[in-house]
């Protein structure tokens, strides 16, 4: 938990942003995995602990913007609660630390809401994204659950958004600490992986470093020497010569705060010429984006910007023919990189999902395209000092992607498709790092970079 000003300071800006009636947010509440008492690991909802900082199960806040009042709704604990989990503070106790005075218990927040609802007043609330939460606005307001997201706030979602996609220093030094964690994670992974493992016993590791030392990975971790699918959580092979092993991973701190690396590993330490090739572009990409990143540039171009080195790079090898700015303006090297150049990172490791993408990372001024690959880019405005992001190309082999575009002829033009086939079973590389925006330019986060050339990678798996 930051210091309570933190806390005050927040409610009190985003209260500025917003006119009329009530601020609802609903904290998060224990999940079950098979049978009530055998629950997931908690997580609070973002959100709530960014203006409440507490992170127990079970809390609701209201912020009156007429009168101003701030209410954390919580039950303190009883007899049964003290056997089974020890002694704890009281919900008000809980309270004064992030500078609330007035709470009630859970059961006062349907009058409170209701309250404001009869009398003809505007309940903001966020998209809820658990169904624990659907039922709650369900319940307190007689919101359809196919017209929760629709109904949401847009108010409050730009005042959170504005406020969230800034950080503060003392939210860069927890993402600091997220970095150094999954700069652990990797590293340790780089240096214990050898042929003959399985990859289940990689992220066994990995994982075990994000808990020893944080809350949890950020997200599942992605490893596999398949890693033309993006997101594989398949980790049941057994690491073999000559493939590649993607590992896409990173650690949240106590406070919630994340990290996202992804390196790719050659199994047996040594890089394949084909594979050398083919990395090199994508760090040539992965450095350029870092270099070129800074206030006053959108993130869209920088994603085009580092799209022209891989399609250049691929032109190179011949696997992409015609004139480079053709190539990008069409979209054709999409074929290899199908997804976007990075997103915002914060409290969620793609921060602020849950409040809308296009709220997040385009603004009105800044449209997301609907081109492939162009249009899965999650932060495509204007970068401002205080953003954090991943800058994360790829290339990818995807043998299905292919043989479609080559069926139908997508960009063909610009495509060898005879050429592509000694790539079938080649898989794909990404490099991924975090960056702070800041005056005039970006600085990488964390306290050491992942080793990221050719000779680093190999120097590392040597020794
Ligand atoms: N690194 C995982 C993701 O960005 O989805």
């Amino acid at each position: 938990m930051f210091s309570k000003d933190v806390y005050v300071n927040r409610r009190s800006a985003l209260k500025s942003k917003i006119d009329k009636g009530i601020l609802l947010f609903l904290g998060n509440s224990d999940a079950s995995v098979n049978y009530p008492g055998n629950q997931y690991r908690f997580r609070q909802d973002s959100n709530f602990n960014y203006f409440f900082g507490l992170t127990d199960p079970d809390l609701a806040a209201i912020i009156d913007l007429e009168s101003g009042e701030e209410i954390i709704f919580g039950n303190d604990v009883d007899i049964d609660d003290i056997i089974w989990m020890g002694p704890q503070p009281l919900i008000s106790e809980k309270a004064q630390k992030v500078g609330v005075t007035k709470t009630y218990p859970l059961a006062h927040l349907d009058e409170f809401v209701g309250k404001a609802a009869s009398q003809g007043r505007k309940v903001h609330f966020l998209p809820p994204y658990r169904y624990h939460n659907m039922i709650q606005l369900h319940r307190l307001l007689g919101i359809p659950f196919d017209q929760m997201k629709s109904s949401a706030s847009v108010e409050f979602i730009k005042g959170v958004v504005s406020l969230r996609l800034i950080k503060e220093e003392c939210e860069v030094a927890e993402i600091e600490k997220a970095c150094n964690i999954g700069y652990k994670m990797h590293y340790t992974a780089m240096k214990t992986m050898k042929l003959g493992m399985v990859e289940q016993e990689l992220v066994g590791i990995m994982e075990g470093i994000s808990i020893s030392e944080g809350l949890m990975p950020s997200f599942p971790i992605i490893l596999s020497q398949n890693g033309e699918t993006l997101h594989n959580h398949s980790h049941h092979q057994i690491l073999t010569e000559g493939r590649l092993l993607v590992i896409d991973a990173g650690a949240e701190t106590n406070t919630n705060y994340t990290s996202d690396f992804t390196r790719t590993l050659p199994s047996s330490g040594k890089f394949t010429q084909q594979q050398k090739e083919i990395y090199s572009i994508v760090s040539a990409a992965n450095n350029l984006a870092v270099d070129m990143a800074r206030p006053g540039i959108t993130y869209s171009s920088v994603h085009q910007a580092a799209s022209r080195v891989m399609a250049q790079g691929l032109a190179d090898l011949g696997l992409l023919k015609g004139d480079v700015d053709e190539i990008v303006a069409a979209g054709a090297h999409s074929l290899f990189m199908p997804h976007g150049l990075g997103h915002n990172m914060g409290m969620d490791v793609h921060d602020m999902e849950d409040l809308g993408e296009n709220y997040v990372g385009y603004d009105d001024t800044y449209k997301r395209s609907t081109q492939f690959g162009l249009g899965s880019l999650r932060m495509g405005k204007m970068l401002e000092k205080g953003h954090v992001v991943t800058v994360e190309p790829g290339i990818y082999f995807i043998p299905a992607l292919i043989e479609q575009w080559k069926r139908e002829g997508t960009n063909a033009q610009f495509i060898n498709f005879g050429a592509l086939e000694q790539y079938y079973t080649f898989g794909g590389i990404r490099l991924e790092d975090d960056i702070l925006i800041t005056d005039n330019g970006s600085r990488l986060l964390g306290d050491k970079r992942l080793p990221i050339t050719v000779e680093d990678v190999e120097r590392e798996m040597e020794n």
